[in-house]
């Protein structure tokens, strides 16, 4: 056992299974990048076999990242482990995920497969998988609701095989943090040659406790790596979060005794990532990375901040990347000083021609906001991946008269296909009238499902960011807009979803 906490983060994977937050892949490529500069252990870079996209997006980050071992889940069979193999040719290092449902409940009525067969067939795909890479996790999905002798004897014949990390998930967030533990710790006892891997445990957060299950799985039952998403971003209610589960380790070393590798001053960057690239909006309250985390409103809290910090504080908001919040550039810096800011923000853009397009859009913005902070120029990067990708629609403007006791009209100017394009509408509001007169040029017949602004440095003068969240023939899309003005970070949100609709072949999240 070691005294190391391997951080093995699966955004890109089973984060990325929530509805709407499938990715491109350069969106992919940009939060791996993250991912590696966060120094996470091992990223989950997607489900190879899937689709042509997802392999796509697992061979671009394995043939990138050169620090984090990359990852692709596959199932328990050859075509799935050999198409993995193939994605992850090109990695530093590279490991193979294979998993089988070890559930009775899906054994029989998922898999239609007898204990048996199951246990034949796990141990095959891990014998298979290990021909052909060293470094081999075995999953045993809904592990927590499995009979742990059965569970014992899989993980026992699958390490004979190979498996150099055994993780053993509560797919459906059912668990109890003490049950949790002990189960993983009378498991490990069971099985005789338990030494011979690492013990991994993936927590969903459907009751709220994946965080406090992964923990109690780690200093219970011994487990050494966890698996995690940035926002704890996953599907139904998600997956253990990342910044909680280090903050956690790092902050209560006194008993938990554990070292993680993770640079912590990157994690509000990928946080940040993370939400604007899926459109998942991180709530207030979150705890490390939420915006108010670090907030103290009340006088008394106040007064003990002042006076000696770690009275209301027990971690520094720059410790985990809250930048002081400090205006960076104004309307007058030039284009090395932009340049260099993305440099120290960590972010890199792949040309020249990326840094000309992400610095006018930074002058365009310096033009209407007098102060620019972090989270402008992260937004404002964002949005540049986002007009990176080859469009359907674009937005060109927007004019919109609203007065009280009047029906709302806006015009607005867009492109179709490189065509301009004017529409025109009104609506119950200005916001409404505005993404009417866009359906009225498109006529996708989107059904809105979610719509939320959000200030993203926190006054009046921030800019606005818009979720937007689609749904047409049964497929869901996040769009995400900023600008000073919220009505025009709304319509940039709706045509970044309708891009999204219309993207249909990159966006196929991983499903199994
Ligand atoms: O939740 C789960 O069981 C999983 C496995 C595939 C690891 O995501
Ligand atoms: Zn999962």
């Amino acid at each position: 056992m070691t005294d190391k906490l391997i951080i093995f983060d699966t955004t890109l994977r089973d984060g990325e299974q929530s509805p709407g937050a499938s990715m491109t892949r350069d969106e992919k490529l940009r939060i791996a990048r993250q991912l590696e500069r966060l120094r996470v252990n091992v990223i989950e870079a997607g489900f190879a076999a899937s689709s042509n996209g997802d392999f796509e997006c697992v061979q671009a980050i394995a043939n990138t990242i050169k620090e984090s071992t990359v990852c692709s889940l596959s199932r328990a069979n050859d075509r799935d482990i050999a198409r993995a193999a193939e994605a992850l040719k090109g990695a530093a290092s590279g490991r193979i995920h294979t998993f089988i449902a070890t559930s009775p409940l899906h054994m029989e009525k998922k898999l239609r497969m007898t204990p048996d067969e199951v246990f034949e067939q796990a141990k095959l795909a891990v014998r298979f998988a290990r021909n052909l890479m060293g470094d081999i996790e075995f999953s045993a999905e809904d592990g927590y609701r499995s009979d742990i002798d059965f569970l014992a004897r899989i993980c026992e014949a699958v390490i004979k095989e190979g498996a150099t990390t055994i993780n053993i998930p509560d797919t459906v967030g059912y668990a109890i943090p003490e049950l949790y533990g002990e189960f993983i710790r009378t498991l490990r006892e069971k099985v005789p040659n338990s030494d011979q891997a690492i013990w991994s445990v993936h927590c969903h957060n459907d009751l709220g406790m994946a965080v406090a299950n992964s923990l109690a799985g780690v200093k219970i039952g011994g487990a050494r790596q966890v698996e995690c998403t940035i926002n704890g971003l996953g599907e139904r209610a998600g997956n253990c979060s990342l910044e909680e589960i280090v903050m956690a380790v790092k902050t209560r070393k006194d008993y938990f005794g554990l070292e993680v590798d993770i640079d912590t001053t990157q994690i509000v960057p990928a946080s940040k990532m993370v939400s604007h690239t899926t459109g998942f909006v991180v709530q207030p309250n979150k705890a490390v990375v939420g915006a108010n985390a670090f907030a103290h409103a009340s006088g008394i809290h106040q007064d003990g901040v002042l006076k000696a910090r770690d009275t209301y504080e027990i971690m520094r908001a720059e410790d985990v990347g809250w930048s002081a919040n400090k205006i960076v550039l104004g309307k007058l810096s030039g284009r090395n000083a932009f340049k260099q800011r993305l440099q120290e923000l960590g972010v890199m853009l792949e040309s020249e021609g990326e840094i000309m397009a992400a610095f006018a859009r930074f002058k365009d913005l310096a033009d209407r906001k007098s102060e620019i902070f972090d989270e402008d120029i992260l937004a404002l990067v964002s949005d540049e991946s986002v007009t990176a990708e080859k469009e359907q629609y674009g937005f060109i403007s927007l004019a919109q008269h609203s007065e009280t006791g009047e029906m709302p009209h806006a015009k607005i100017v867009l492109t179709v296909d490189g065509q301009e394009v004017h529409g025109e509408s009104d609506g119950n509001g200005p916001v409404d009238a505005s993404l009417k007169a866009i359906e009225s040029q498109v006529n996708s017949g989107a059904e809105m499902i979610l719509y939320s602004v959000n200030a993203i440095s926190g006054s009046t003068e921030s800019q606005g960011e818009v979720t937007v969240r689609l749904q047409n023939s049964g497929r869901v899309v996040n769009g995400v807009g900023a600008d000073p003005d919220i009505v025009v970070a709304s319509a940039k949100a709706y045509i970044n979803a309708l891009n999204k609709l219309h993207d249909k072949s990159d966006r196929v999240a991983a499903q199994f």
